[in-house]
């Protein structure tokens, strides 16, 4: 069962090379399943037990049930949908000796530098054309072997081995063609687009690793591909979403863009967009905010957001006593300064949805003397006021562009969603 569902993990990244395209997918599934859309911009008419969901900038996503019966509340969990990559920046091309094309990119988010170089890479994200008068949205995927960051030669670099620090504006520049492929870039994502070149008045493009899930290990007991960190969560929230009964709270599954660049923008965790849906649907139902405010107060949010398992060669970078390990469960987050929203009473409330499922839970707190890093789940409280836990699921490797997790925990965090959208 848990090798199906990470195969179909697999399946959904690489459909998802961008949050562009993981929102696309999920609209796909929550469609089939019959949920409507609900515009930012129409007047919302919503019914007791309709299913629909809600999209910002194409790139963040609430989906939302809503119970036939008397309600007690909300039960979210959100995800995000962004990864660290690099983002294209506005006219990309740069010759080099008359002989070379490169691309000028910059970092979106933290990554791992060194493992982005000498593997083939492509371009995907959304484009912005004028069709019959009107600016419409479109993905793109130029779906093949395009670009690649080549290293320097150890011969031109001795000292590489022994620890460089990556110069984002000349290390990290991918090589596209020769000088035959001059002016051909934008051609060559419109080509993929199905648009032309001069049409295209706006993008948001990023590059991805070309390379291919895998299921590995002496017995299969590891997942490997990108951007694990976070659509590991997302689809584990989504299939749980979907699975869940539902019936007393109104499910919300959430996935929100720019966590990896401080969640500060119209579609992140810092913005009102949970809020707003939030509000107009309670509205539209007939509540007013004093309802809203009520639910809120009875409403539980779980934010899943991938977290560090002990790494076998650095085993002294994990807490002496709280050492999550790849297969052994959800990792529940919690820290004293409130990087994560965990506290006793949501740590319960957690372990019970754990206990129900008979899923296997562990627990995570950064070294003290380690700053580590954060989430949306504090950030988004500050919008949303209401009982939330943080949690993740087990990995290596955090924003390299080929991350690991354990082949059995997505399961876990489906079987755990389901309990919470009971
Ligand atoms: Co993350």
């Amino acid at each position: 069962m848990y090798k199906e569902t990470a195969k179909e993990l697999i399946q959904f990244i690489e459909k998802s090379p961008t949050c562009f395209h993981a929102v696309a997918v999920m609209k796909e599934e929550l469609e089939k399943a019959g949920y409507v859309e609900l515009k930012e911009t129409d007047k919302w008419t919503v019914q007791k037990g309709g299913k629909y969901f809600v999209t910002r900038n194409d790139s963040s996503l609430i989906a939302l049930a809503v119970p036939e019966g008397e309600m007690k509340g909300f039960r979210i969990m959100a995800s995000h949908s962004d990864s660290p990559s690099f983002k294209m920046k506005e006219n990309p091309e740069m010759t080099v000796d008359n002989k070379y094309v490169k691309l000028n990119v910059e970092r979106y988010g933290g990554m791992i530098c060194a493992p982005w170089f000498d593997r083939p890479l492509s371009v995907a994200g959304r484009i912005i054309v004028k069709e019959n008068g009107k600016l419409v949205t479109k993905l793109v995927d130029v779906d093949r072997d395009l670009l690649m960051i080549p290293n320097l030669a150890i011969h031109m670099n001795r000292e590489v081995n022994d620890g460089y620090k990556y110069n984002a504006q000349k290390d990290l520049l991918p090589l596209f063609g020769d000088i035959a492929a001059k002016d051909t870039f934008m051609k060559t994502v419109a080509e993929a687009a199905g648009v032309k070149a001069e049409d295209i008045l706006g993008h948001d493009l990023f590059l991805y690793n070309r390379e291919k899930g895998s299921i590995w290990g002496a017995n299969e007991e590891y997942v490997s591909i990108g951007r694990l960190d976070d659509l590991q969560c997302a689809f584990s929230s989504l299939k749980g979403f979907l699975a869940g009964e539902k019936q007393e709270y109104m499910g919300v599954h959430c996935v929100l863009d720019n966590e990896e660049v401080g969640s500060g923008t119209k579609q992140g965790a810092a913005s009102t967009f949970l809020y707003d849906v939030l509000v107009r649907v309670n509205r539209a139902l007939g509540g007013d905010y004093e309802d809203y405010l009520r639910y809120l107060a009875g409403s539980f949010m779980v934010s899943a957001d991938n977290a560090h398992a002990v790494h076998p060669n650095y085993t002294e970078k994990a807490d002496p006593v709280n050492r999550p390990y790849l297969n052994e469960g959800i990792v529940i987050k919690y820290s004293a300064n409130q990087k994560y929203c965990t506290d006793g009473v949501s740590a319960a409330m957690f372990k019970d949805l754990c206990q129900q499922a008979e899923v296997p839970c562990q627990t995570f707190t950064n070294r003290s003397d380690i700053l580590g890093g954060s989430t949306l789940g504090n950030i988004s409280n500050t919008k949303v006021a209401l009982n939330a836990v943080d949690i993740g699921l087990p990995q290596l490797a955090m924003h390299s562009p080929y991350e690991t997790v354990g082949v059995k925990d997505t399961e876990y965090l489906i079987q755990v969603a389901e309990k919470l959208f009971a």
